[in-house]
């Protein structure tokens, strides 16, 4: 039988800072493969994220959504195919370019960077620091989802790119509607993944800027990291 549920989870914040509330995560799973796909959507490059599964410390996936939502890859690896057409009109260098006179925004490093992905530094940016940004990538026809999170984070992808419209195409995929997806998170560049109709969980350790994004179709969960994991999912799927 083919999973009918799938549940897509941030990692840093989320599934991962509790390890005992993430062993309780896997003790769950085992056995109930069978009616839930599991996606990771990190910030983190697929690597890592490998990393954590090769340790044992995360369950193996069905996919994964790295780097913010710019690449897809099976639960091994392997780029998922058809993820990625439609970013033409999005340029790296023309955007590094664009924003090179903004001395306040410090690039991060090169292993951050993609021709996807334009990752900043940049603490405390506000409204008007977002609208400079927005203005100047708009006058350069540059047509960009701009996520920021923990008060640091400023990553720039292609417009359809992020960790909501990744979720979105393997659900699509998978043939499996938004209400059989259940997403989880804690910060801001989880904040298109809980705005795009999933049952969303918003786990108790989450940052204010990611309550403050989303709707109030969203769980909060009252339980932090892998065990808010589990809490959103008994809230959504009892069953
Ligand atoms: C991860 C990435 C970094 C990104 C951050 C927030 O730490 O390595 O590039 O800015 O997540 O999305
Ligand atoms: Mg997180």
């Amino acid at each position: 039988m083919d999973a009918r549920r799938v549940l897509v989870s941030d990692l840093d914040g989320t599934l991962l800072g509790d390890d005992r509330a993430l062993a309780r995560f896997r003790t769950w799973l085992d056995g109930r493969r069978d009616r839930y796909r599991v996606v990771y959507a990190s910030g983190r490059r697929i690597e890592s994220v490998l990393g954590l599964v090769a340790d044992g410390m995360l369950p193996a996936s069905d996919a994964v959504i790295s780097s913010v939502g710019t690449e897809v890859f099976d639960g091994i690896g392997g780029a998922w195919a058809g993820w990625g057409d439609g970013f033409e009109n999005w340029n790296a260098d023309l955007l590094r370019e664009t924003l090179r006179p903004l001395r306040w925004l410090e690039p991060q490093a090169d292993a951050d960077q993609s021709t996807r992905k334009a990752s900043y530094d940049v603490w405390g940016l506000s409204p008007s620091d977002q609208a400079t940004i927005r203005q100047r990538l708009a006058e350069a026809d540059l047509e960009v989802e701009l996520v920021y999170s923990a008060g640091r984070y400023l990553d720039l992808l292609p417009a359809r790119a992020g960790k909501g419209r990744a979720a979105r195409f393997l659900a699509d995929g998978w043939g499996i509607g938004t209400e059989d997806v259940l997403a989880f998170g804690d910060s801001g560049n989880d904040a298109q993944l809980l705005a795009s109709g999933f049952r969303g969980t918003i786990v108790a350790n989450a940052l204010p800027e990611l309550r403050d994004a989303v709707g109030r179709d969203v769980y909060q969960s009252p339980r932090p990291f892998a065990d808010g994991v589990l809490d959103g999912i008994r809230h959504w799927s009892p069953d």
